[in-house]
């Protein structure tokens, strides 16, 4: 990373901790590597991630079902789904600092006595890498007798594959449709890195389409097309923006065809969703573990056939911090100063307004409070009424907070208030009642 992308990166995880949109994980007894919280402001941005996700994916179109299936499955599920057997990474262990890892990412790992190094080049004595697999175990029940273990899911891909007849079934679904879930997923990384990136417990958006085979490789495209106007629409940067085609070499044990769309962060392009053309590997593969029959009858050919499978793995956390990276701004401002602002599309932004009484007399908060009261249950705003109105702007700004609206002596003589936009700090005056009508259609998802 270069000295300015490390500068703004470090400005970036400051922010995250001061405005509250992240902290790390039990801070307060030395913190746990590779686990964060979300403060106020982000666990209202991130609530707008995954709802705008799940609008795109189940309101938007009519072919995808939603389903919620639990973190903890039969550990036979994981047995079909090769993650016992396959789900590993290569890890090395430094004998002269004690650290150890991914033995595939040396050149991205620091020495933990000569940070300024990597394993590689500080002459540690580096053991032979050996296989580490990623999922967390634990046990069900009282009794710890080994017939008990199970482990924390580390994907929801298989929550969907096990209920692919309960959903055909009880939805009455025909081929093609997808279903789409959002939830928790764990894995135990060697090294978790670069802030939220890449973390031991975070949250997944996936869909898994399921289609007739010979139509795979078109429905793949679609998906990978679809899955870019994503991510441009929730306000990602286009030049941002790339797809990576995974070589024959390095494709997912399931996988026929994978495409990577990736993100420019601070630190270098990396993954923000997998697409992947997943053949019937998974349904095969719980046909034979479970012995259910998992093949689907298509009324309309009268054949039955094993479905084949297009997925779009999403991460909501790397989506939420490529959107915390792309919306960091800073612009000289009068007097020396400098304004932080986060762009952040008005439908995500986490606050999407502020209410605020010009000054504290002259009945101006009484009107502004009352204006509030009126819009807080429709949308997440703020009042706030300390402070001069320049500088409740640019806390707002911070926040990423798309606009305010000023009551002032104007709005008590004909009821007008002034609209603040964050990014072009442009105003201009709407009626006061029209201010739910304004919220609604620049800040609702659909
Ligand atoms: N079901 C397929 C699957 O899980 P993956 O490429 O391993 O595929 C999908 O993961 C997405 O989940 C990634 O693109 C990324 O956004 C997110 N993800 C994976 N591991 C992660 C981690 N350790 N921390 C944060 N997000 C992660």
């Amino acid at each position: 990373m270069s000295k300015n992308q490390n500068d703004r990166m470090e400005k970036i995880v400051s922010l995250c901790k001061r405005r509250g949109f992240v902290f790390q994980s039990s801070e307060i007894y030395g913190g746990i590597n590779g686990c964060y919280d979300y403060g106020p402001l982000g666990a209202e941005l991130k609530r707008n991630v995954k709802e705008f996700w799940w609008s795109w994916m189940t309101r938007r179109r009519d072919d995808i079902e939603a389903l919620d299936a639990s973190i903890l499955m039969h550990s036979r599920v994981w047995e079909a789904s090769g993650h016992v057997g396959g789900f590993v990474d290569p890890m090395v262990d430094c004998r002269t600092c004690k650290g150890r890892f991914r033995a595939d990412q040396l050149d991205e790992s620091r020495c933990l006595k000569k940070p300024s190094k990597t394993p590689a080049e500080c002459g540690g004595d580096l053991t032979e890498a050996r296989e580490f697999n990623l999922m967390f175990k634990t046990s069900l029940g009282p009794v710890d007798d080994g017939s008990s273990a199970v482990f924390l899911r580390p994907e929801t891909a298989q929550g969907i594959y096990v209920n692919f007849h309960n959903v055909a079934q009880s939805a009455r679904r025909r081929i093609p449709f997808g279903i789409a879930q959002i939830g928790k997923a764990f894995r135990n990384e060697i090294n978790p890195r670069n802030f939220t990136f890449r973390t031991r417990e975070f949250e997944q958006m996936e869909m898994q389409y399921f289609v007739r085979p010979s139509t795979d490789e078109q429905w793949f495209e679609t998906w990978k097309s679809d899955r870019m106007d994503y991510y441009r629409e929730i306000g990602l940067d286009a030049e941002s923006l790339r797809y990576v085609e995974h070589g024959p070499g390095e494709l997912a044990h399931y996988a026929r065809a994978a495409f990577d769309i990736e993100y420019l962060f601070p630190f270098g392009w990396k993954e923000l969703e997998g697409i992947h053309n997943r053949g019937d590997f998974d349904l095969t593969r719980h046909q034979e573990y479970s012995g259910k029959p998992q093949t689907y009858f298509d009324e309309e050919t009268k054949e039955r056939y094993l479905p084949v499978v297009v997925e779009a793995s999403a991460g909501c956390d790397r989506t939420l911090l490529s959107l915390l990276c792309d919306a960091y701004d800073e612009e000289e401002a009068k007097g020396g100063n400098t304004r932080v602002v986060m762009r952040l599309h008005p439908k995500l932004a986490p606050v999407k307004a502020g209410i605020f009484p010009l000054v504290k007399r002259d009945g101006m908060p009484e009107r502004a409070r009352a204006i509030y009261d009126d819009l807080r249950t429709r949308f997440r705003v703020l009042y706030e009424q300390s402070g001069s109105i320049g500088k409740r702007y640019w806390r707002q700004d911070e926040a990423g907070t798309p606009y305010c609206f000023t009551v002032d002596s104007e709005t008590m003589a004909d009821g007008s208030v002034t609209v603040r936009h964050r990014d072009a700090m442009s105003q201009e005056r709407i009626p006061a009642e029209k201010i739910a009508e304004f919220l609604d259609e620049k800040t609702r998802i659909s």
